[in-house]
């Protein structure tokens, strides 16, 4: 038999290999789409890098805010343990993002001088993803909604989440729920205005830290918050100081001080009763 006029179809190691006619790993992920959006504008190699590390925290952006609408959904339930697990994801996928500054970092000033003249007044400050992701963990803010007016999309999923208990709301009225003292102003709070500490939530989560055996799935769910925030902190930390690193003292692309804007956002605190009874242990 001659193998040349009749060639075996080709194989390896039993994979499939024709395509022709079923769904593929790049069909089912859309690759064509996400590998063909990466477009410098300037001509700098670095740029690449600096589009790729803004594409993939938006994907993870995308991904905590799918966890944490669930999470909020489950508390609402009084389903605690699938809250639980999805919380620890966000916490991992938000530790990788802290993780992933090391990559931005080897960006040198003069590369991203190079590239900044090309993105005019385009910024992180824009993502409307990181607003939501603020929005439901309670860091609310109805001025910023004004950026994402050209974009009736995501200006209407920001005025929604603006408007929408925070995670944080659901596991305070879960405490109120579970038989806690919470104040009437706090269950009915505003929920356009930021997380404000309130003296009969902390008093209530002391209560949980006093005693965990009898609240244990209480104590479990602030302590899966703590990691959250600790790891959130730790983003930010990460950003001020790689931008610190790379443009030193310039004001932001998008208008702001810069780096001293992101200093101030350090002050931040989205849970505050969880951080301040520690005090009181
Ligand atoms: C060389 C890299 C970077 C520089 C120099 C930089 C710089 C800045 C500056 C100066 C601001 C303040 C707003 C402004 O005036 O522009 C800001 C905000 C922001 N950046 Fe970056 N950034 C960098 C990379 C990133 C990356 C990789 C992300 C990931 C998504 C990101 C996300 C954000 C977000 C979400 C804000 C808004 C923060 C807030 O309002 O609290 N940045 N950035």
């Amino acid at each position: 038999m001659d193998d040349q006029a009749n060639p075996k179809p080709a194989e390896w190691h039993g994979a499939k290999l024709d395509f022709k006619e079923s769904m593929s790993y790049g069909d089912y992920l859309g690759l064509d789409r996400i590998l063909s959006a990466q477009h410098p504008l300037s001509p700098n190699h670095n740029e690449m890098l600096f589009i790729i590390q803004h594409q993939t925290s938006e994907l993870w952006i995308k991904l905590m805010l799918h966890e944490l609408q669930a999470v909020r959904r489950h508390i609402k339930d009084s389903n605690l343990p699938p809250a639980f697990k999805m919380l620890a994801r966000v916490a991992r996928i938000m530790d990788q993002l802290v993780h992933a500054w090391d990559v931005l970092a080897t960006m040198t000033p003069p590369e991203y001088t190079a590239i900044r003249p090309y993105l005019g007044a385009s910024s992180g400050f824009q993502s409307f993803q990181y607003r939501e992701l603020e929005f439901i963990l309670g860091n609310k803010n109805a001025n910023l909604l004004a950026v994402h007016e050209k974009s009736p999309e995501a200006h209407a999923i920001l005025e929604r989440e603006l408007h929408a208990p925070s995670v944080y709301d659901e596991a305070v009225m879960l405490l109120a729920r579970s038989g806690l003292a919470v104040a009437p102003e706090r269950l009915n709070a505003d929920w356009t205005r930021p997380t404000v500490a309130d003296e009969s939530v902390k008093a209530a989560w002391l209560q949980v830290y006093q005693d965990t055996e009898h609240h244990w799935a209480l104590y479990e769910l602030a302590e899966k918050l703590v990691d959250l925030e600790t790891a959130f902190r730790f983003w930010r930390f990460r950003h001020v100081s790689t931008v610190e690193r790379i443009i030193g003292f310039k004001t932001g692309t998008g208008g702001t001080t810069g780096a001293s804007y992101l200093r101030k956002m350090l002050d931040v605190v989205l849970f505050p009763e969880l951080f301040a009874l520690r005090t009181a242990l």
